[in-house]
């Protein structure tokens, strides 16, 4: 055969491939979503994510040692927080003394060179469990704000590095901008779930943390999965509000909208490899139907590969393991 080009020279031994390998993943990359819950000496399993655990602020920095000691470097805490704490204006997200700010603190004084990026939404607080004040059916968005404000503070109080609002409420970015800068807290970063899309993939989250919507979807707050361009309209928003980062959510079903931000825009872009794109692998995986490491890795580099900076996911530690051997 006459054939001038044939891609498959580039691909004939692992030296060459490796030379022509267009993207890496690299444990810098990743953020490790941690669950937190009370108590003392707890560790237990998330039933719908095989291998990842709630831990008890003491536990907790055991696996962070673990962690820091594979090279992963950054996390993001969320609370499991009992009903009995819970009510409509989430007030104990912003307790000082509360699981998250305590959890925060205990982490930055054991690893002051970690990075934490803490939550701020309502729902493991709301007794409705939603992300905003629940009026009549309805969710209050300024009100919300007033509530969100306050938990950014005394998440950045607790030492908290950056505050991702999670929520998708408007105007939320500007608000949580002023509230810590008015309190001198210039320095503590934003990173914006920009475009966070109303998903099926965030059951076994809402399992580890109790914090389904006890009624209606969450629908009037975040995104429409058919709209890309509304994607835009929030990342304009946001930058323009102060967002230090943009973070798409979540990852593996909404790669074109990792694309286009990240063509749109100049700020790290950030994705979340949320709990059931996590669950998916390690069910298909135990059933032996697939093999989970490598549809991990095919995974994580495809949204890498999608123009994310940042990689927020559960197999964080994992992938860490997984590049030391
Ligand atoms: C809510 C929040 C959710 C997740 C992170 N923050 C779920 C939701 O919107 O109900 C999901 C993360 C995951 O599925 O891993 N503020």
């Amino acid at each position: 055969m006459d054939m001038l080009r044939r891609p498959r020279r580039n691909r004939q031994t692992e030296a060459i491939r490796n030379l022509v390998q267009e993207t890496t993943l690299h444990v810098n990359d990743f953020i490790l979503p941690l669950f937190v819950i009370g108590g003392q000496n707890q560790r237990v399993e998330v039933g719908s994510m095989p291998g990842i655990n709630r831990f008890s602020v003491d536990t907790l920095q055991d696996e962070i040692a673990s962690c820091v000691e594979l090279g992963v470097k950054a996390f993001a805490p969320f609370p499991s927080i009992p009903d009995q704490l819970k009510d409509k204006y989430a007030s104990e997200s912003h307790n000082p003394d509360g699981l998250y700010a305590r959890a925060i603190r205990e982490i930055k004084k054991n690893f002051p060179d970690v990075a934490i990026f803490s939550d701020v939404a309502m729902d493991p607080y709301s007794s409705d469990g939603h992300d905003g004040i629940v009026e009549n059916g309805e969710i209050l968005n300024d009100e919300t704000l007033e509530v969100l404000g306050k938990m950014a503070l005394s998440q950045a109080q607790a030492g908290a590095d950056v505050v991702a609002p999670s929520d998708m409420m408007d105007g939320r970015v500007a608000h949580l901008r002023h509230v810590l800068d008015e309190h001198g807290y210039h320095k503590v970063g934003i990173m914006s779930y920009t475009a966070k899309y109303a998903s099926a993939f965030y059951g076994p989250f809402r399992d580890a943390l109790s914090s389904a919507p006890k009624m209606g979807d969450k629908k009037t707050y975040q995104m429409n999965p058919a709209n890309t361009r509304e994607a835009l309209v929030e990342a304009e928003l946001d930058i323009a509000e102060g967002a230090d980062y943009l973070m798409v959510k979540p990852a593996l079903a909404y790669l074109d909208i990792i694309k286009s931000l990240r063509e749109n825009s100049n700020l790290p872009i950030a994705a979340y490899n949320v709990s059931g794109e996590y669950a998916m692998v390690k069910a298909a995986a135990q059933n032996g139907w697939l093999d989970g490491e490598k549809a991990m890795l095919e995974s994580l580099l495809s949204i890498k590969r999608a123009g994310a900076d940042i990689i927020l996911s559960y197999f964080a530690k994992e992938f860490a393991q997984y590049q030391k051997r």
